[in-house]
């Protein structure tokens, strides 16, 4: 979690504004995320998912590509079987062809992900230059495969309940309708991720395993595994073994095994697993291992002499690594030395936010070190403070960098670190940015983060990615922060709509200024509103982050789906919008449906987006005001 004491309602409505050239409909609404360029035609070719037969070419058979392709086969046969009724007699298009055209590369960083998808009339060709494309190809003809009539989700799709359907009437039967199809496609930005927390409650591996199927489902192509906090470090370590101790039970903790499994179901879907090890704050967890407990200051707040974990750390558990002390770096190293060795992506995250000035400042383990036995302690915020933080941070973070790089990983990191914390990080380290609520130019995260000109950037930005947000508060401090009551929502991120996601595009949507709440809602200068400035390039995507202070696995999927699917086609579709920062939620919402009906067919707990009625009705564009150059208003939606 990122904590954050939002003072100010900060409510801002997206202003709908006529976009100046209605998008080209996608037929049927059937595609999420649309692809970035596509033509069809008017004839609805039938299709027999089961019998369809797959023809599988390879420039080079290598790690078992043509066995990933093999399963992504069958997946697209059993997701198609779960949203309508085999038909009888022979379809019309009864082949595809696969051709995957270049060699991998062993790192899926640095593959290719476009492909072009063709139907005629008797089969479907997907082209891609890497294993990865001829995935999302995979995934757009699963899309395509359209039932003739959907089955109600209440009934099972098996002999028994397709014999019902077949009784009152409903069609059996799959067309690919509107064809024949061309579509060139690739993504917009290349880092498009998820970020789960596994450590403020423990989510099991089906759990896991489930959401890489929804992200692939929709193009996203990172989980970003936040699998430690200061609450527990439920994986086990061999360096460390008394870590799991702090998992909520003997059970609750991901083995090796756990790890290798997920990593693998991920790869299989074309997606990278970048695990985070946070420090040096969030690390009471660490405290359980003997070697490390030595080094972790403030471990459950109380800094100070206060009774509480509060001013100590945002949040419940505390712990601070003691980043001058030069025994911890070595020690921290360790662990990631090891799980440098059990995570097979290039990029590992080293975490780096939200550290604990206060528990450093009233901890003589740290001032003594970093600013001299008897001299004087500097307050907090002065130059002097932070210049001595700075040093010493350096420092601890460069002996980390020295393991983690002969282990041949790029390093990822929050935005604090080099923001508020005076560090210095390798040119091109990825910085993450999750800090939003201080919208002028001046102090806004992105904005400051494209200055520094050096790194690549990943956004998630609090205030539309927080997926978790909207249950309330859980803390019962009365009094806890400047000025309230924990319990009330404002204390932490309100829901957040799918339109507000879905709108956001990290290199074009204007500064917000949450503060204004009578003009435009942006930052001005001069009345003119502002957006990001820099090397916009290098943005390389965002993250839709699900904290875990209120999310287990009973209400994962609702909060995740299908909102995630909205920052998915944002990051994967963003070339394809006349204006990537002003869609059109007409247009999107009937496509958002049928996605979101997709994973309620393959069993995810996904939110309802709308009453039913709205599927044969037009429910969207009843308000006045609606813009007559928009292209979807009045029609109805066409759905399955
Ligand atoms: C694409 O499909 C839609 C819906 O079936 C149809 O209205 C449109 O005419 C098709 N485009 C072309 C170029 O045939
Ligand atoms: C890193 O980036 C900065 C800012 O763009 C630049 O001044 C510096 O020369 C770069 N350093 C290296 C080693 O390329
Ligand atoms: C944000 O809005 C407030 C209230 O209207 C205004 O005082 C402030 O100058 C605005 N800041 C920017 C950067 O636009």
């Amino acid at each position: 979690m990122k904590f954050l004491v939002i003072l100010a309602s900060i409510a801002v409505a997206v202003q709908a504004q006529a976009s100046t050239s209605p998008i080209s409909p996608v037929p049927h609404n059937l595609l999420w995320p649309r692809p970035q360029q596509f033509t069809n035609g008017t004839t609805d070719y039938s299709v027999d998912p089961h019998s369809l037969k797959f023809n599988l070419k390879f420039s080079q058979i290598a790690n078992g590509n043509d066995v990933v392709i093999r399963k992504a086969v069958n997946r697209l046969k059993d997701a198609a079987l779960k949203i309508g009724c085999p038909a009888t007699g022979t379809a019309a298009i009864t082949q595809v062809f696969v051709s995957v055209t270049g060699i991998d590369p062993t790192d899926l960083a640095q593959a290719d992900e476009s492909y072009t998808l063709v139907t005629d009339a008797t089969s479907v060709t997907i082209t891609a230059k890497n294993t990865v494309g001829a995935l999302h190809g995979l995934q757009t003809l699963t899309q395509l495969i359209k039932p003739n009539e959907r089955i109600p989700f209440h009934v099972e799709t098996n002999t028994a309940g397709c014999q019902k359907a077949a009784r009152v009437g409903i069609k059996t039967g799959f067309v690919i309708p509107s064809g024949p199809w061309s579509i060139s496609d690739s993504p917009s930005y290349s880092w498009r991720g998820v970020s789960l927390d596994t450590s403020r409650n423990y989510i099991p591996v089906s759990s896991i395993l489930r959401t890489l199927d929804g992200m692939a489902a929709t193009k996203l192509n990172i989980l970003h595994w936040h699998l430690v906090d200061a609450t527990a470090f439920p994986v086990v370590s061999k360096t460390y073994p008394e870590l799991r101790s702090s998992a909520y039970s003997p059970l609750s903790i991901y083995t090796y095994t756990d790890v290798q499994e997920i990593i693998a179901y991920a790869a299989d879907l074309g997606i990278r697993v970048i695990p985070e090890f946070d420090t040096p704050a969030h690390t009471y967890s660490l405290s359980f291992a003997k070697e490390l407990a030595p080094f972790v200051l403030c471990p459950n707040g109380g800094a100070g002499g206060t009774n509480s974990f509060w001013p100590t750390c945002p949040e419940p558990p505390c712990g601070n690594v003691n980043v001058a002390d030069p025994g911890a770096a070595p020690a921290i190293a360790k662990l990631l030395k090891e799980y440098a060795g059990l995570f097979a992506d290039s990029v590992l995250h080293l975490g780096g936010d939200e550290i604990e000035n206060y528990c450093l400042n009233v901890s003589p383990q740290f001032t003594d070190i970093a600013f001299g036995k008897g001299n004087p302690v500097p307050a907090t915020g002065t130059a002097a403070w932070s210049a001595g933080l700075a040093t010493v941070y350096q420092s601890y973070i460069d002996t980390l960098l020295e393991t983690t790089s002969a282990a041949g990983k790029q390093t990822m990191h929050w935005e604090d670190i080099v923001l508020n914390d005076g560090v210095v990080l390798p040119n091109n380290t990825i910085i993450q940015v999750w800090n939003s609520w201080d919208n002028t130019v001046s102090k806004n995260s992105l904005q400051k983060a494209l200055a520094l000109d050096r790194y690549q950037i990943v956004d998630t930005n609090s205030e539309y990615y927080y997926l978790d947000g909207g249950s309330g508060a859980w803390l019962t401090d009365r009094g806890f922060g400047p000025g309230g009551n924990s319990w009330e929502e404002a204390y932490w991120i309100p829901y957040i709509d799918w339109e507000r996601i879905y709108t956001h595009d990290p290199r074009t949507s204007p500064i917000e200024n949450t503060t204004d709440t009578t003009g435009s809602g942006y930052s001005t200068i001069n009345g003119v509103i502002q957006v990001p400035t820099g090397n916009l390039q290098s943005i390389i995507g965002a993250e839709a982050a699900i904290w875990g202070e209120r999310i287990g696995d009973s209400n994962l999927d609702t909060k995740l789906w299908p909102r995630a699917a909205c920052a998915a086609e944002a990051l994967w579709s963003a070339d394809s919008f006349p204006t990537p920062s002003n869609k059109d939620f007409f247009e999107a919402l009937p496509r958002l449906q049928v996605f979101r009906d997709r994973l309620i067919s393959q069993g995810f707990g996904a939110e309802v987006l709308q009453p039913a009625w709205c599927l044969t009705n037009q429910c969207s564009a009843a308000f006045s005001g609606y813009p007559s150059n928009l292209a979807y208003g009045n029609e109805k939606p066409t759905y399955w």
